[in-house]
């Protein structure tokens, strides 16, 4: 199987033609319906990357459309002229099949399919009664048929392309709507994601299986993913992708089993941690927890956690404080901002170029620093 790795080669290609596993997405989804199983009923839900000739969301959603109750279905595809990657795409039979088939615009424009009765009169509602037409424009989120699309939606499904992830991220939030979507893990310290996420309007979903996510690649587009693409199977492997979601499930609330300080100490499975205890950052009044099953239970103070914390964090257990490496925070917010003097700074930042004053940091025999990034402040539910 290929090397893990991340999405930043797929990024700068600005390749976004990954598919999302049926399997997977029926994971995803069930867990919210096992949460509410009336959660989409009555619900128009939009899928605005998707194209049911590739996409997996369009069929699962047709192919449940009674069962999950919906009102209306609406997937949009964008056009292949306006892709980074164009090899590979064909026009479905039932595209050219259809009297409205048009050579050019089956590559210029969008498509718009559409759900929401039983058109050929089989006595249900499934995959095969969507109907279909081209948009005016390209299908890009962004433009203002697909806009319109997203206003007349109860929740917005999709994995969406991973080089525009901020701006589809906000695109949903400024219309305030539900969504459940795939993103990847570094986005979650996004300025404009992560407020969402310590606030709990955002939160992660139930999440691929044991963190790996695989994905369908088109033909031609295994150069941009060197490492991850695995021939045999035909799948891309990631592994710092997430769900992002604004609905409730069953796992966000099931608080983590941890030990305590001292038990951790004797029995943690973690040599860094075992016989040895938790080390205090020197530039913030808070202990650095390395491993999120290391968090001691019963420690009352600040703790800097990892990232992978947020896909465990259950809001009546602990509270977000923030994350660390925000300088504008650090000085005008928080109130365990310990900086060192001017002096020490210089003296740091000469031994490690860098260093900054704002990423917590731990002393070392000598004085010397080691940075420990990507930490989020949390704090034991009082
Ligand atoms: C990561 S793929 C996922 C496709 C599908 N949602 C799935 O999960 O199988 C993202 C899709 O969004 C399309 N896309 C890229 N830019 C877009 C835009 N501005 N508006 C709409 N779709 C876009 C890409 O061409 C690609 O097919």
């Amino acid at each position: 199987m290929a090397k893990n790795s991340n999405l930043s080669q797929a990024k700068s290609a600005k390749n976004d033609e990954f598919y999302t596993q049926y399997a997977d997405i029926q994971n995803e989804i069930n867990a919210y319906i096992d949460y509410n199983p009336e959660v989409f009923r009555g619900k128009t839900i939009l899928l605005p990357c998707d194209d049911p000739e590739w996409s997996n969301f369009t069929k699962f959603f047709a192919q449940n459309f009674e069962r999950f109750g919906l009102k209306k279905l609406i997937s949009t595809s964008y056009a292949v002229e306006s892709k980074a990657v164009k090899s590979g795409y064909m026009p479905s039979l039932f595209e050219t099949q259809s009297p409205d088939f048009d050579e050019i615009k089956t590559r210029i424009k969008g498509k718009i399919f559409t759900l929401d009765s039983d058109t050929n009169g089989n006595g249900r509602i499934d995959v095969e009664d969507l109907q279909w037409k081209y948009l005016n424009r390209d299908g890009d989120f962004l433009s203002e048929e697909v806009t319109a699309l997203r206003d007349e939606s109860d929740i917005i499904i999709t994995n969406p392309p991973f080089s525009l992830f901020r701006d589809f991220l906000l695109w949903i939030i400024k219309a305030n709507k539900k969504f459940i979507i795939i993103g990847n893990n570094n986005a979650l310290t996004y300025k404009e994601v992560f407020p969402l996420i310590k606030n709990n309007q955002v939160w992660l979903g139930n999440g691929f299986n044991a963190g790996n996510a695989y994905f369908r690649i088109v033909s031609g587009a295994d150069k941009y993913v060197s490492g991850v693409y695995d021939e045999t199977s035909g799948l891309v492997k990631f592994r710092n992708c997430c769900w992002l979601t604004n609905l409730e499930h069953g796992r966000r609330h099931q608080p983590l089993q941890l030990m305590t300080m001292a038990e951790n100490i004797k029995f943690s499975k973690h040599k860094e941690i075992k016989g040895v205890g938790y080390k205090r950052y020197d530039n913030y009044d808070a202990i650095d927890v390395p491993f999120t099953d290391a968090i001691p239970s019963d420690y009352e103070g600040v703790m800097g956690v990892p990232i992978t914390f947020l896909d465990k964090y259950c809001p009546e257990q602990f509270d977000i404080i923030w994350r660390g490496g925000d300088m504008e925070w650090a000085e005008k917010e928080c109130d365990f901002f310990t900086p060192p003097l001017p002096l020490k700074m210089a003296e740091y930042k000469k031994q490690d170029r860098t260093w900054r004053v704002q990423n917590p940091y731990l002393l070392c025999e000598n004085d010397k620093v080691q940075t420990v990034y990507q930490r989020i402040f949390i704090q034991k539910k009082k």
